[in-house]
């Protein structure tokens, strides 16, 4: 079975042109930042969030080695924020929730803070643009986030793929159809 981070960029991928934006709304280590860069091309944008500075400088640094960091703008705040940094029209909204792999596993993302930021990105999105977020039911509190978003992907009308095996990481995906 791919992994839920593989299967967001495939899907991902298919919706993205050139030229456009999209948004990585917990940069981490910048895997989806720079995966988003190669979509969107010199011609369009990136906008990364994330609560840490480690994270935003991994995300810069990831970016710049691969030669296109002037693609993105790094955001070291909550992704709440994202509808005061980002013009609605978006093509894709990617999240990863959990904590940041090599940094601080008190920094995870919260049920309440990742909720409000799943509707900013609803109304950022256009028509056919995709919402992607994989899910952490294997830490402390991510089990209860993770079912939290099953359960407001449902409600949409969105996507949950399978899981590999009870408590596993798994991607839920909504599509903006109007
Ligand atoms: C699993 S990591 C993301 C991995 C990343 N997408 C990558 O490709 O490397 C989750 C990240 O979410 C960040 N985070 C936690 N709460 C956040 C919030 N409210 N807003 C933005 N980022 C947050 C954490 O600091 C952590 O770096």
């Amino acid at each position: 079975m791919k992994r839920p981070t593989q299967q967001a960029h495939e899907i991902v991928s298919g919706v993205v042109k050139e030229g456009e934006t999209g948004v990585d709304a917990t940069a981490g280590n910048g895997h989806d930042s720079l995966f988003l860069a190669g979509l969107v091309g010199e011609s369009g944008r990136v906008v990364a969030f994330d609560v840490q500075e480690a994270a935003i400088e991994s995300t810069r640094r990831r970016l710049e080695d691969a030669g296109v960091a002037g693609c993105i703008d790094l955001w070291c705040e909550s992704h709440i924020r994202m509808a005061e940094r980002v013009e609605p029209g978006v093509g894709a909204v990617m999240f990863n929730l959990g904590y940041l792999p090599g940094g601080d596993h008190a920094r995870i993302t919260r049920t309440d803070e990742t909720l409000r930021a799943l509707e900013v990105a609803v109304g950022l999105l256009r028509t056919s643009g995709i919402l992607t977020v994989v899910c952490y039911p294997g830490h402390p509190g991510g089990d209860e986030e993770a079912a939290a978003v099953k359960a407001w992907v449902e409600a949409r009308g969105g996507q949950v793929f399978p899981q590999a095996r009870k408590g596993a990481p798994f991607l839920v995906v909504w599509e903006r159809r109007l």
